[in-house]
């Protein structure tokens, strides 16, 4: 184990075990579930380009803000704050990133409750047929249609359907999740979190790559690939622009602490800038590798990509109904899905399990334990928001989908204006500075890196926020 200071902090056992488990993070459900869609829908190409410049202008330097905030306090997000400057009323950014990682973590174990039902399902062949009665009138007619395929798209919806309204179930795989994640993080940041990053990713890497290669020799796949990238930049309008940041955010575990938590366990020879760099670009690129597993494989099969959940608990069991070794392959992919579900969920409960055991001094067991159930229950309206509260709405949104806007489009990116405020003008550019230093001596990129963090980033975000609620 490396030690940073002899303050006893748990650290990480490696560096690269500190990349698997943030990359871990950042690669989530958002990337395979989330990304694909919102690119393909929203301009392709276009839309990448927009998505690139915000990764790139506003999420790296927030990274770099975050992982020296963590580094440099050696605390959890409320903590660090007030370890960093004392007295000041900064810690409130850390709490209400705090409540933000609650919120998301929330409804991020309900989707990913979906993802471990369907697991489930596809290893016994269930999904992708189902056998539902009272079906057969619809079957013979769309079997003298010939369109069998929007047959089987029809089964896989009415499954979707009678699973996601009926909320015990939901509740019970939500449950589940809960759990798996609770067994990771009380086993500690080392031997819990670094120990399972490190064979997760690398199974998640080699499964992207079956599935890829799977989906791209389909005759017809092809269609697929012009979906996901044809350039049309008429699609580009500020709504666009804010679901990129937002989607960068989101996709980077930026925003509200992720990143100063993980950072908060890093000796002092790594350097932050290139770490943090490597984070983002292997998120980016499995966002995009995701895409190209999934759109081939459905025009292959002759199906429309739907928005949403529908793509991946709708068409995509459809999809696999139809490809020879079809729950295998399914399997393979919801196992996938879960890997990254579980990597990303984990980091938020740690960040709340490492304000617990910081702050208030409980022990990690206690801590995960009471931080899991806290989650649960917060997570039950929005497991319910499909099922028996489907009439519950706020703004028009139901619990999940106002959960999930709300974090990912108003919470995060403030967060993240707020942190790289603090760390461009509040924390005080010596101390970044010095901060920064270890393990890059050079400081290379770092006088570009202060002007981003203090105002390009801030005022992109700003802007793109205003003009939206304007
Ligand atoms: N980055 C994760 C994903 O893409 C979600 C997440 C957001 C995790 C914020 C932690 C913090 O699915």
């Amino acid at each position: 184990m490396m030690q940073s200071g002899g303050t006893g902090r748990e650290t990480w056992g490696s560096k690269l075990g500190f990349v698997l488990a943030a990359a871990g993070s950042a690669i989530g459900l958002g990337n395979i579930w989330r990304f694909p869609y919102v690119l393909g829908e929203n301009g392709g190409f276009a839309f990448l380009i927009a998505y690139l410049a915000c990764v790139v202008l506003v999420g790296l330097p927030i990274m770099g803000a975050e992982l020296a905030i963590g580094r440099g306090s050696g605390r959890n997000p409320v903590g660090a704050f007030k370890a960093l400057l004392p007295g000041s009323l900064w810690w409130v950014v850390g709490g209400v990133g705090l409540l933000t990682g609650v919120l998301i973590l929330s409804y991020y174990s309900v989707l990913a409750g979906w993802t471990v039902f369907y697991l489930t399902q596809s290893a016994t062949g269930e999904i992708i047929f189902p056998t539902l009665a009272g079906d057969i009138v619809t079957a013979l007619t769309f079997a003298s249609t010939g369109l069998h395929i929007q047959f089987a798209q029809h089964m896989t919806e009415s499954l979707f359907t009678g699973f996601v309204t009926n909320s015990p179930l939901v509740l019970l795989f939500h449950f589940i999740f809960m759990i798996l994640c609770l067994l990771v993080v009380s086993q500690g940041v080392e031997k819990g979190i670094e120990r399972y990053s490190k064979i997760l990713m690398p199974t998640l890497l080699g499964l992207l790559f079956l599935l890829i290669i799977r989906s791209v020799t389909l005759p017809g796949s092809f269609d697929g690939l012009v979906f996901l990238f044809k350039p049309d930049f008429s699609k580009l309008s500020l709504d666009v622009i804010l679901l990129a940041m937002g989607q960068a955010f989101y996709s980077l575990s930026l925003g509200m602490g992720v990143m100063i938590t993980y950072g908060s366990y890093l000796d002092r020879k790594t350097n932050l800038f290139a770490s943090g760099a490597t984070v983002a670009g292997l998120d980016v690129g499995i966002a995009l590798l995701a895409g190209v597993v999934i759109f081939p494989a459905v025009f292959a099969v002759g199906l429309e990509p739907s928005s949403g959940p529908g793509l991946t608990y709708i068409v995509l069991p459809a999809v696999f109904g139809k490809l020879p070794a079809g729950s295998l392959l399914a399997t393979l992919f919801f196992l996938l899905l879960t890997i990254a579900a579980v990597t990303s969920a984990i980091s938020l409960l740690e960040v709340m399990v490492s304000f617990a055991t910081d702050e208030w001094k409980w022990k990690r067991r206690r801590a995960t334990i009471i931080m899991a159930i806290v989650a649960f229950v917060i997570g039950v309206p929005s497991a319910m928001s499909f099922g028996d509260w489907s009439n519950a709405t706020i703004f028009g949104l139901g619990f999940f989908d106002l959960a999930d806007f709300l974090s990912a489009n108003i919470l995060l990116p403030v967060g993240g204006i707020l942190i790289a405020l603090f760390a461009g003008w509040a924390w005080g550019s010596e101390k970044v500075k010095a901060e920064i230093r270890d393990g890059n001596p050079e400081l290379k990129l770092f006088p570009v890196w202060i002007w981003m963090v203090r105002i390009l980033a801030p005022i992109a975000v700003l802007i793109v926020l205003m003009t939206n609620i304007i």
